[in-house]
Parts: C-alpha cells; structure tokens; sequence
C-alpha cells in the first residue's frame, strides 16, 4: 500500500527525526485492527518508554497527519485504517494506471536472475517429471520480469552422458526394429530402454557402449557424433512443440553438451584451487570440511575411466554463467530428488572459496502422483508423457465445458485454456516443496481451489462488465461511499505488488495462487450481496470500478501463473 504508507511514514519520521526508511508499517493480522500497522516496539526502545504508552502518543498525535487516514492504538501498535471513499479512488486510479503491469515495478532494473529450467533429457519424450519444473520455472520468469529483472531461462538439456554411449550403440543394432520415421521420439525411447537393459545383461555390449561414449566425450566428427546430434535435433523438435503449447520459452537452450569444451579448464580451475583427490582411481572433491552431511558423498569430477559426470558439466555451467550474467541469483528449478547434487555443487563452491556461493540455490518442489498417492503411469503402464497428459485434461475440460455451455463461442480454443490452466494450477497453488495430487476431476472443477474456478471468476466479471457497457450503465460518477463494507477487497487489490514481491524473494508462486484464490472468494461473496446493474447510476458506477479493478488484478495475476484469462466459458 505505497499510496498511503509513504505519506505515513514521512509524517511519523518527522516526528522522530529519523529517516522514512527506518519505519516499518505491516499489514494487521484483522481486519478489524485497521489497514496498516506500526509496531512500536523498537522506537519505544530507542525513547526509553513503554510500547503500549508511545502507540497510545503517537496515536493522538498523528491523527489528521495524513487525510483520510484515522489512527488509533491497539497495545504496542498504532493502527491506521483508511477511508474507504479515499482507499476505492486511489486504488482503483492506480490499477487503471498501471493496466498489465500493476502488481510489478522496476525494482530489478538492471538485475540478473538465471533461472535453469523444465531441462528434459534427449532421446526420453518430456515426462510428467518435468512438468513440475516447467510450470515453475516458466512462472518465475514472468514473476522476476514483472519486477523488472531481467530473467535468463536456460534449458540444460541432459545430451550428455555416459548413456549416449548405449543409446548410439542400440541405435547401430536395432534401428530397423522400431519406427524412427513416423514417431522418432518414442522409438528413440524403446531403444533407449533397450540399451539400458542391454548394458547391464551383455558385456559386450557395455564394452561397445563405453567405447562409444569415449569417441563422443573426444569430439571426433564421425559416426557417433552424427547419430547423437540427430537424436539431439528430433527431441528438441518434440519438446519444443509442448512449449509452444504450454506458452513458454527459453532464452537459451544450451544442453550439457553445450560445456563441453569447458569441462577440462573447469577441472583444471578446481585443481589450481588445491581442493582436488584422487580417491579409487577418480577425481573426487572432498566436501566433509564445508558441510559434515556430506562426509560420505564426495563431488566426483572425472571417472576413473577418464570420463565426466552431470556435477562436471554442473559446474563448467555455474562458472559459465556468472562469467557470461554475472547474475544475483542463479536459480535450480529441480525436484527434490536431487538436493545431494546441488548441496555438493555449492559445497564445491565453499571449498573453493567462490564468495558468490550464495548466489546458486536449489528451488526445489515435491513429486508429482496420481490419485492415492500412487506414482503416475499412462494407461499402459510406460513412462507417462506430458503431451499425453495434456491432452487428456483437455479432452475432458471440452466435455464439461460442452455441457454446461453448450452455445460457447470458440469452445476449442477454451478447453486448451482450461485444461492447460487446470493442470497449471494445480501445481502451483501449494508450497512447492510438497507434494502435487494429479485428479482429473478435482483440478477441473468449476468450484474447488483450482484454475477453472478462478478462470471462471475472470469470466463472470467480464460478463458483468459486458452487459454495464450494453446497458449504458457504469458512465456516472461513482459513489465510493457505497463500498464502505467492501474494504478487504479493496486492500486485498492494493496488496498484489507486495504478494509478487514476496513471490519472487521465496521463489514461491503459490503466494500468488493462494492470493488469487482469497480475492476470488471474497468476490464471489461480494457480488451475492450487492448488486451491480440497474442500481441508482452513482451507486452502479462505483460497484463498476470495484468490478473493472478486481477483473485487472486477476487477470494479471493469472497471467503471472502462466493461466489464461477468460473473457467467456
Ligand atoms: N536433466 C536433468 C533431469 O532431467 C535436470 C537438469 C537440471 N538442471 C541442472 N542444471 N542440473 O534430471
């Protein structure tokens, strides 16, 4: 609420003689203590007098500071609650103001955030593992660039690896037994299992695959490297069709591959830095000195067989990027299930003694499981292919929306949003650390805490706001004084910078969802009890900007989670 808060904490710094910056207004935990709160806990220190006997001073001798702003003492805090009339104009002149970009700032003008995520693997169709990452990574991205930063995506394809080796060798045998025409990426996934299966049952074919990864790892044009880039160029041509879907990007996609000329000199920097070992054959980091937990679980870097690992090619990335953003923060958007990988790489780091170690953090989220808990498998039991999830949320989001309006304009173009959204939504709208339920029914429901019931509030403001332009209505000027009882609305549309801001320092969507979810709530509680249209002209026109503000906030606030807002469903 900077509309107000500034000229506050000017006045109550004056009266200190201290600067605005030292004072700290909250919001209250009620309503009922007002909208703003000063906690005087600290300056009562400093005065050498009572918390609730400095609030009960500061209370009488701010009143009329600030017009219409009222404050009185509750304990230790001074509380100010605005007048509504006031609070409804000045929020609702900046929304209107500000349009799309109300909510962000320019706060991050002229700050880095790298942001490395989705970072499928080739030659395994996108699985609903990575959905998780996408989802996140590509809202953070909109989060960072709403306040101002500039955001690099990076997608760190895993295209390397010791893996290939079998891959090119299964492709060398069996590439007349399954159809790499019609379906490349999913007969590349049979031969990728196959060759799994055929390293660890047949040495020869180990030996064959070993040797293949060598030739890779050597950078010798030929056979090898010909097979690998093409199974390189046919995934990404398959992922990029499921972005385009989903409406994201990358800036960069620079796989694994993409450090490989790095990989020498990185290991080289960290041998300069006298932290290396040799422990069984292999190049090893030894990490117990900077963090205990890893006493067992060195940083491996090179293979006794001469070859590099997922940390190498981590840490040739990480120096990459500082040297080339010199980024503030460089954030992991990588499931759980690899904490021990990137403990060890900032681990490295510490060693190292890299002072912008802090710098790297691991944003990391829960599983994704079926209905029970259960792991998520298609039909047949295979690997569970994110295409074909969508797909099937979107199937049935045509279904439901096919029933309950069936003369809808558009209905395909609104079953994408909606299933898209639903799915979206769902794995934003909690913590991200914990875990993520995939119900077809639940997160397609027009009423629960999912995507369509906010997508479906969006679309009932716009109707409202449709039939006031048909009806001539909404013109007048408005009568704020009519949205006396409406004032949680009111802050709750003045919060969405803050919610934003603590979105992006947590790197935690789901405070916009959950804000989003409050907001909806309370509208759809809201336009119960008061009618909109065909009320006196002054008391619609005010009830019309409350309409037109909310639809705004909700719309940007969508757009931020990477959900569509709807004008009709
Ligand atoms: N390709 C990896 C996987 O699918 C994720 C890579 C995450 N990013 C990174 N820089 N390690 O498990």
């Amino acid at each position: 609420m900077q509309l107000f808060a500034e000229p506050l904490r000017a006045a109550i710094a004056a009266k200190f003689g201290v600067e605005p910056d030292a004072i700290r207004l909250e919001a209250p935990r009620d309503d009922k203590q007002g909208d703003l709160a000063l906690p005087c806990f600290l300056l009562a220190k400093q005065l050498k007098k009572a918390p609730p006997a400095l609030a009960a001073e500061l209370a009488s001798a701010l009143a009329g500071a600030v017009a219409d702003v009222t404050a009185f003492a509750t304990g230790p805090y001074v509380n100010f609650r605005i007048a509504r009339p006031a609070l409804a104009r000045a929020v609702f002149a900046e929304i209107a103001e500000q349009g799309a970009r109300y909510g962000g700032s320019s706060e991050g003008s002229g700050r880095k955030v790298v942001i490395d995520f989705s970072s499928p693997n080739i030659a395994k169709p996108m699985h609903v593992g990575h959905i998780r990452s996408t989802i996140l990574g590509a809202s953070l991205m909109r989060i960072f660039r709403h306040l101002g930063y500039t955001a690099v995506g990076i997608n760190h394809i895993g295209d390397w690896g010791a893996q290939f080796g079998g891959l090119v060798v299964a492709i060398r045998r069996w590439r007349s037994e399954v159809d790499l025409e019609h379906d490349p990426v999913r007969g590349l996934l049979e031969l990728y299992q196959r060759s799994k299966a055929a390293v660890e049952a047949d040495p020869k074919f180990r030996e064959e695959s070993v040797a293949a990864y060598r030739e890779l790892e050597s950078g010798a044009e030929g056979e090898v490297r010909e097979t690998w880039r093409w199974v390189t160029q046919v995934s990404l041509r398959g992922f990029d069709a499921t972005y385009r879907r989903l409406g994201i990007g990358h800036d960069f996609v620079r796989g694994e591959s993409f450090y490989e000329q790095l990989l020498e000199p990185t290991v080289a920097r960290i041998q300069a830095a006298g932290v290396t070992e040799i422990s069984e054959g292999a190049l090893i980091v030894d990490l117990t000195g900077v963090d205990k937990g890893l006493k067992e679980t060195p940083c491996l870097l090179r293979q006794t067989n001469g070859t590099t690992l997922y940390a190498t090619r981590d840490l040739a990335a990480l120096f990459q990027r500082f040297e080339e953003f010199e980024f503030e923060r460089c954030l992991y958007v990588v499931g759980s299930e690899q904490r021990l990988h990137f403990r060890q790489l900032k681990a490295v780091l510490k060693r190292m003694a890299i002072e912008w170690e802090p710098r790297a953090e691991h944003v990391d989220f829960g599983l994704l499981l079926g209905p029970g808990r259960v792991k998520l498998a298609s039909r047949k039991g295979a690997v569970l292919v994110l295409d074909d999830l969508i797909d099937e949320v979107v199937e049935e989001a045509r279904r439901i929306i096919g029933e309950k309006n069936p003369d809808l304009a558009d209905a395909a173009s609104v079953a994408e949003a909606v299933g898209i959204g639903a799915l979206v939504f769902n794995d934003l709208k909690r913590e991200r650390i914990k875990d993520v339920v995939f119900d077809k029914a639940e997160i397609l429901s027009f009423e629960g805490e999912t995507g369509p019931y906010l997508q479906y509030t969006h679309a009932r403001l716009a109707s409202i706001l449709r039939k006031a332009e048909a009806n001539g209505e909404g013109g007048a000027e408005p009568d704020f004084a009519v949205l006396e009882g409406s004032g949680s609305i009111l802050m709750r549309l003045a919060r969405l910078p803050d919610v934003v801001r603590g979105a992006a320092a947590r790197c935690e969507p789901s405070e916009i969802s959950n804000y989003l979810l409050a907001l909806c709530r309370e509208l759809n509680s809201w336009y119960a009890e008061n009618r909109v249209l065909g009320e006196t002209p002054r008391t619609t026109a005010a009830r019309v900007a409350l309409i037109r503000a909310s639809k705004s906030v909700l719309g940007n606030g969508l757009g931020l989670l990477g959900i569509t807002p709807l004008e009709a469903m």
